[in-house]
């Protein structure tokens, strides 16, 4: 892309208002992650539906996959098909775990409204500065900047992390001070992937650590802290996969009450990724196993965008409490 392209020309806002109308009605911004276009409507449908402000989450390597050119357009295009389902949410397109400023620039020149800047392996001090530069590049440009203390576990950002560490709450202030970031992802018990957890039958998934988020937002009120990792790895797809030929039985994730919960405090941003991706393959895996023969993409992906549709609604509407704020 030759000219830098604004992401208010793409119908796009930043999540600045979201976020503080989150804070003040005590609710949490679905974060939905994509990488192609039946995700996207899946996703667009399911918040238009429920009157829902929605985050459209892209990850390093779903902008390669999707390609960084062909990617502000779909964005664009999933603001063009919600004005003419009739409704007015606000879509902001957001950068999941950056790990460069060159990456957070480019995307900011290509119309992302919102930019994460991950230096969480970093030294706290490499992180303030990385994050800052990021800041000082988008918040010329209106864009808001999500940075992260802590370390979940699970697979972030192609590091693998065997265990996680939970953000200090006593260094939040200053890396919020430092950096000027808009929002802050914590770590405190979430993890990204399906397979969050290692529970022997039987037992319960260890809970998050609310009073890590208390103490938090001590230190920083009226804050916007973001949750990663937040997907419940939901039963329901999980056994459909399984029983439709698939290998995922230990898979497991957050409970839907810890994230109501969390979704009532200075949360104000929950990502979701996992769960889409168990809603398509379950239903992918439906069609092909109960009909062999099928070879037409859209009695697979149609299917499988339907079942995305519902699970957004179903999470906007019973989880996060952002259905109707739009
Ligand atoms: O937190 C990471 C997201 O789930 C994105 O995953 O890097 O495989 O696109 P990805
Ligand atoms: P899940 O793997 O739990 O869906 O987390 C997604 C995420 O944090 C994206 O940044
Ligand atoms: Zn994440």
């Amino acid at each position: 892309m030759s000219e830098a392209m604004n992401y208010k020309n793409l119908g796009l806002v930043n999540t600045r208002e979201m976020f503080k109308q989150a804070m003040a009605e005590r609710y949490a911004v679905p974060a939905y992650n994509f990488n192609n276009m039946e995700q996207l409507q899946g996703i667009i449908i399911g918040c238009a539906e429920s009157k829902s402000p929605v985050i459209l989450q892209v990850s390093g390597g779903a902008r390669k996959y999707a390609n960084s050119v062909f990617l502000p357009y779909m964005a664009m295009g999933a603001v063009q098909m919600v004005k003419d389902l009739g409704a007015e949410i606000p879509i902001a397109l957001h950068l999941d775990h950056g790990d460069s400023f060159e990456l957070a620039k480019s995307c900011i020149d290509s119309g992302f409204s919102s930019v994460m800047l991950d230096g969480s392996h970093h030294s706290f001090e490499k992180n303030a500065a990385l994050t800052r530069q990021v800041v000082d590049y988008a918040h010329e440009r209106e864009v808001t900047v999500e940075g992260e203390l802590g370390v979940l576990a699970g697979v972030e950002d192609e590091v693998s992390h065997e265990v996680s560490h939970y953000t200090k709450p006593e260094e939040v202030e200053e890396f919020v001070a430092k950096t000027g970031v808009d929002s802050l992802a914590i770590s405190i018990g979430t993890s990204h992937g399906a397979f969050k957890f290692k529970v022997k039958p039987g037992e319960e998934v260890p809970p998050l650590r609310f009073d890590i988020l208390e103490e938090i937002e001590k230190r920083v009120p009226g804050f916007p802290i973001v949750l990663h990792g937040a997907s419940s790895v939901e039963p329901e797809y999980v056994k459909m996969i399984n029983a439709f030929g698939g290998k995922m039985d230990d898979a497991v994730g957050i409970p839907a009450e810890q994230l109501r919960r969390a979704s009532q405090s200075a949360v104000c941003k929950i990502n979701i990724d996992s769960d889409g991706r168990l809603a398509i393959t379950a239903f992918i895996r439906k069609v092909f196993a109960e009909n062999p023969a099928e070879f037409d993409p859209r009695k697979y992906l149609g299917p499988a965008r339907d079942a995305l549709i519902e699970m957004v609604k179903r999470k906007n509407e019973q989880v996060l409490g952002s259905a109707g704020k739009a």
